[in-house]
């Protein structure tokens, strides 16, 4: 196996490591949508005006971006008018490129070749685009003692780990679910809770070190039932009334949970 090979196989088997080669490894991270400039300058900054430079990725089959002596071949159809080079910059040993509106699908490990200096050089950057949707957090569902909370977060890449935490910040043992789609993850995770409180679902995606949560909260039990039937009956009945309406009323298990003034059957979903 020729040492370029290894290298690539090796990057691919490591992602977010980038191997040190002699040029050492740039790591470039961005959001979807925004622009990433990828850097490539040979330590000489020799003027590059009349060179050749070669970019190309791991991730497609075709040369991404090729300057030669001035002209500019961009076969990739998957770049083609989002991707473009500093022509002022060239002469001052500037070969980088910038890619705009880049996409989840863009990232990957990229080439930098500069073959006509002596000795040819080759660059390596990692270019991670990085989507980090917030969690949603929701009460899916409320039995007399038991609220289910359901937290989503849909279409993250890099893989995010997904926790849904107590006020105190312990984990709650959950039940999870990932799919995995076009590089991106939907990950939702299900757990009961039998107290109150506030709930916090936070996902982290530790290979750009990039954390985001949303919170929720599971308002108090309350015998709504009996204490808006029992306050009408005791304005005409006896104490002793009461006394035998309200054991009736729990035992039916007529108990509902209030949040802020509205009902919580408005959340459910
Ligand atoms: C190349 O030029 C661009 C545009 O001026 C600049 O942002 C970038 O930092 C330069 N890169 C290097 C390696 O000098
Ligand atoms: C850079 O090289 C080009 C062509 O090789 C030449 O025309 C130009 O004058 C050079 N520029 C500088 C600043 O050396
Ligand atoms: C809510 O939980 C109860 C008890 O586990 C179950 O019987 C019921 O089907 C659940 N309702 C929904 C909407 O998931």
């Amino acid at each position: 196996m020729d040492p370029a090979a290894l290298s690539w196989s090796l990057l691919c088997l490591l992602p977010g490591i980038i191997l040190g080669d002699t040029n050492g490894g740039v790591r470039v991270v961005v959001k979807e949508d925004s622009d990433a400039i990828l850097p490539c300058s040979p330590r000489t900054k020799e003027n590059l005006s009349g060179a050749l430079f070669d970019w190309r990725t791991n991730n497609l089959h075709t040369d991404v971006f090729m300057y030669q002596a001035g002209s500019v071949t961009i076969k990739a159809e998957e770049f083609k008018g989002r991707v473009s080079h500093f022509p002022h910059e060239v002469k001052n040993g500037n070969a980088s490129i910038i890619i705009r509106n880049t996409k989840i699908e863009d990232g990957g490990i990229y080439t930098c070749d500069l073959p006509h200096l002596e000795p040819p050089q080759r660059f390596y950057i990692q270019l991670v685009v990085g989507a980090s949707p917030k969690p949603n957090i929701v009460i899916v569902n409320v039995t007399e003692d038991r609220v289910q909370l359901k937290c989503e977060v849909q279409g993250a890449s890099p893989k995010p780990e997904v926790e849904i935490q107590d006020s105190s910040g312990n984990v709650l043992p959950a039940e999870k679910s990932e799919v995995f789609e076009r590089r991106r993850y939907t990950v939702i995770l299900v757990t009961t809770v039998t107290k109150t409180g506030c709930f916090r679902c936070v996902a982290k995606q530790e290979e750009i070190h990039h954390e985001t949560s949303a919170e929720t909260y599971v308002p108090v039990y309350e015998d709504t039932c009996s204490k808006v039937d029992v306050t009408g009956w005791l304005s005409g009945y006896f104490l002793g009334v009461f006394s035998v309406v309200l054991p009736l009323l729990v035992a039916a298990k007529c108990i509902r949970i209030r949040n802020g003034g509205g009902d919580v059957t408005h959340q459910l979903q």
